[in-house]
């Protein structure tokens, strides 16, 4: 079958017309005929065997892609997570799909999921997002900061604040639902002092975070009290694409109600994780269908995926592999 395939773990994935077909092992498993998958972070750090979740041997030729849009043998369109989807065929978990439903297409059904799971677990999960509360996106331009403001509009913030480098894509962020803009290209005392009177003005409730590294440091930085009473809030770190450490003084952790916590998985419990496939990836699914959720995508060909597997995709637009 076609498929891409990473021959030794750091390598490139390779696209091969003649790699064997999955065999169904277990009574739960379904095969499934996939049609698009979207190229994401954790795919990369899954198959170079770097992400914390990264299990089993990644020393012999294996199927790339974790997840992804297919058909059942009955017909039925499905989201569907596994391993070894960026191929013609694929074995999934029956518990483990979503039905589509009419009016999404395959390209965008790909893309969605993740970035729901990457703003809607840590809004609703992590930091108990309730209507009315200010939150702040750090690292905002992506394709899931793109999806989270739109999620927390949805789930009824009163104030979104969203953090970037690239202007335009900071700008482009107010239709979708952000109220204010604060460059991360500013020097750090400014970035600092127009977060402290974003705090000061609309206490921020809750800082979802994309990017970790100094941007993280700054705005924990622009939180610290001064010993009197101060405002909770909940920090839920989903991404660390500038830097997986940062230098916290135990002076902020002392001086603001601050609640630190991450997003992932593992993070997640299973009743979360139920609720995630049986209600909120379903909702977003109907929202994309009635266009009342904005998702950019970009086909690709798989015949292609050398060349795209490392591209730096900069305006927050998903690569979706067509099979
Ligand atoms: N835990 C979860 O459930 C979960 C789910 C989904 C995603 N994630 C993680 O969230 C992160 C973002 O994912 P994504 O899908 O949004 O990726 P993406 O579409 O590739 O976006 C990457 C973001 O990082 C920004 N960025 C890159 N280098 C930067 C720098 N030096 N300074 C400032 N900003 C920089 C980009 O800004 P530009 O727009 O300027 O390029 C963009 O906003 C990744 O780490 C991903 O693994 C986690």
């Amino acid at each position: 079958m076609k498929a891409a395939v990473m021959y030794q773990k750091g390598d490139m994935p390779q696209y091969t017309e003649d790699f064997p077909e999955p065999i169904i092992c277990g009574k739960d498993e379904l095969l499934i005929s996939m049609k698009a998958v979207a190229i994401k972070h954790i795919d990369k750090s899954r198959a170079s065997g770097k992400h914390y979740s990264t299990t089993g041997d990644i020393s012999h030729a294996k199927v790339i892609g974790g997840d992804g849009v297919g058909v059942l043998k009955n017909g039925t369109r499905v989201f569907a997570l596994g391993n070894g989807m960026m191929a013609e065929k694929a074995v999934i978990e029956k518990d483990r799909m979503i039905k589509l439903p009419k009016g999404i297409d395959d390209v965008t059904a790909a893309a969605l999921p993740n970035a729901v799971a990457g703003s809607a677990m840590a809004l609703r999960f992590r930091a108990g997002m309730k209507k009315g509360e200010t939150i702040l996106i750090n690292g905002a331009t992506g394709f899931t900061g793109k999806i989270a403001v739109q999620v927390a509009k949805y789930y009824g913030a009163k104030k979104i604040i969203v953090t970037g480098r690239n202007e335009e894509t900071l700008q482009s962020l107010l239709a979708l639902g952000a109220d204010e803009i604060v460059s991360v290209k500013q020097n750090d005392e400014n970035f600092i002092a127009q977060i402290e009177m974003i705090h000061k003005s609309t206490p921020i409730d809750i800082i979802i975070d994309y990017l970790w590294g100094h941007t993280a440091e700054l705005i924990l930085e622009a939180l610290k009290g001064n010993g009197s009473f101060t405002h909770k809030t909940r920090f839920v770190s989903i991404g660390s694409v500038t830097g997986d450490k940062i230098q916290l003084s135990a002076e902020i952790l002392r001086s603001v109600d601050l609640q630190l916590s991450g997003s992932g998985m593992g993070s997640w419990t299973k009743d979360e994780m139920r609720k995630l496939f049986r209600d909120i990836v379903p909702k977003m699914f109907r929202l994309a269908a009635n266009n009342k959720l904005k998702v950019e995508t970009k086909s690709v060909d798989l015949k292609e995926i050398e060349r795209l597997w490392d591209m730096d995709v900069s305006d927050g637009t998903r690569l979706v592999v067509i099979i």
